[in-house]
């Protein structure tokens, strides 16, 4: 790996995606933020610079960015979420350096608030530069990135997101309904070549139908697993997912249109609203005229499974783990909204989790916001149960740091799978009457977020913490520049935020 230290730079910027310009919080200028792209085994020595100035929106209290489904082990005070570190103050930076395992599709965001809502949202890429996966699939161009986000015309105020005025943009452009017909993003393809896409769900909310017109769509990895080929026509893509697909240029040579369909809001295609073009070289310059051709073959969760079988952690049967948790999804209306895990919700703790185990709290019941901290003990199987239906809607989309899960029974199934689930870290729950349960070990110590993507979800509580194993975590070694976080952050920012 490479040891150069790149600037990642928190700037405000008015930005134009869909004909409407606004104030937005970006993460290099652009919207979506700087790509990192890295490759398997390189040292990550990112810079991220707070330079915003904008007073009306979380202005010096960009927490730098929180790299999604990277595990941090022994590294937990890298995860960049304030349960692990203080927020980056206005003019102020912090450098996250350290070799990320894994590698494959990730993202990342701002994890304060609803910020990440506001534009600080990128693609996180680690390429094998050896791939097997390459020759094995025979793809000429693995480059393509297509990341999904919803978009409103102001910024959120904290609980209160603007969605009234919500383009949905493919690669940072899009069309709002019944406005104007501004640019839509253009994939390129060459005839006859075979392409790996990543498609990154960096959704605030909507969850999305994605497919491409005359196309079908061989899925090879969910959240950094690699997966068996699965030939589908469509891919409902959850926030804060990804995926891989091979796709094959062996249509004519023309435009087609790339649909993403949001589960709310304006749903039509009308005059290239939810849309991209993949243009074939040498097609015209124009908007495609193709018909949506997608509904036969929609991808099941069910029936993804790992390309290297791993064996499921516990017992072959439901409940078969050390330690099953429960977690009751509730919700509260006075004196405002608030979402419940287990009739407590989450509020972010004044101290990091990290920083109280560090200055001495061994016990996870004494870590504050007392009620949200659930005790692991290291090396054991947890199965993780969300009941479906009921309570507070759905879908929630459930994001754990730290490890993937085994996805033993998906939302949308009413059976168990024990032989070979899909692996990822972020699980559909909620959206009908199915329990989903997802098992994972206890083999990486630190203070983990389980969370509903739904960023305004997680803003009125709806997160736990797992505290696994807080004895290893408090011998864990941190740099000098994370400990002057906190007060570089209480002297800069009083009342900030
Ligand atoms: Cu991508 Cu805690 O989230």
């Amino acid at each position: 790996g490479s040891g150069r230290v790149t600037t990642l730079q928190i700037v405000n910027k008015n930005i134009n995606l869909d004909g409407f310009s606004r104030s937005a919080v970006l993460a290099g200028g652009t919207f979506p933020g700087t790509p990192i792209l890295l490759n398997k085994g390189d040292r990550m020595s990112i810079n991220v610079v707070d330079s915003l100035t904008d007073p009306t929106m979380l202005r010096s209290t960009s927490i730098a960015s929180h790299w999604h489904g990277v595990f941090q082990d022994g590294t937990s005070w890298a995860d960049g979420h304030n349960l692990f570190q203080c927020p980056i103050a206005a003019n102020d930076s912090f450098l996250y350096d350290f070799t990320p395992t894994g590698q494959v599709t990730f993202w990342y965001h701002s994890h304060l608030s609803t910020q990440y809502c506001d534009g600080l949202r990128g693609p996180l890429i680690i390429y094998d530069p050896n791939d097997p996966l390459k020759h094995f699939y025979d793809i000429d161009d693995a480059s393509t990135i297509i990341s999904l986000a919803d978009w409103f015309h102001s910024p959120a105020r904290g609980a209160s997101i603007p969605y009234l005025y919500t383009t949905n943009t493919i690669n940072g452009k899009g069309r709002f309904a019944g406005g104007p017909a501004s640019p839509l993003s253009v994939i390129t393809v060459v005839p006859g070549l075979r392409y790996r896409f990543r498609l990154i769900s960096m959704s605030c909310e909507p969850n999305f139908v994605f497919s491409i017109d005359g196309h079908t769509m061989t899925v090879i990895e969910a959240d950094g697993v690699s997966t068996q080929p699965l030939v589908v026509d469509s891919i409902q893509i959850y926030t804060g997912q990804r995926y891989s697909f091979v796709l094959t240029a062996n249509q004519k040579i023309s435009n087609y249109w790339i649909r993403s369909v949001p589960n709310f809001g304006d749903t039509s295609f009308t005059g290239g609203v939810n849309s991209a073009i993949l243009r074939y070289l040498a097609a015209p310059n124009s908007d495609p005229t193709t018909k949506n051709t997608t509904s036969a073959n929609p991808l099941v969760e069910t029936n993804l499974h790992p390309l290297v079988p791993v064996a499921v952690p516990g017992l072959p049967r439901p409940g078969g783990a050390d330690v099953v948790i429960n977690l009751n999804i509730g919700v509260s209306v006075n004196p405002v909204v608030r979402y419940l895990l287990n009739n407590v919700s989450f509020y972010p703790p004044s101290a990091p989790a990290l920083l109280q185990i560090l200055s001495g709290t061994q016990l996870a019941q004494n870590l504050l916001p007392s009620g949200s901290y659930y005790s692991l003990p290291p090396n054991k199987v947890i199965e993780v149960s969300i009941p479906g239906g009921s309570d507070g809607g759905g879908p929630h989309p459930f994001h754990l740091h730290g490890h993937n899960f085994f996805v033993v029974k998906s939302a949308g199934s009413d059976k168990f799978n024990f032989k070979n689930p899909v692996v990822r870290d972020v699980i559909n729950t909620g959206a009908n009457a199915y329990s989903s349960h997802s098992r994972f070990v206890t083999d990486n110590a630190g203070p983990w977020f389980l969370h509903c993507h739904i960023d305004i979800h997680l803003e009125v509580g709806l997160a736990v913490v797992f505290a696994e194993d807080v004895q290893t975590v408090s011998k864990e070694v941190v740099p000098n520049a994370w400990k002057n976080l906190c007060p570089r952050y209480n002297a800069l920012n009083p009342n900030q935020l």
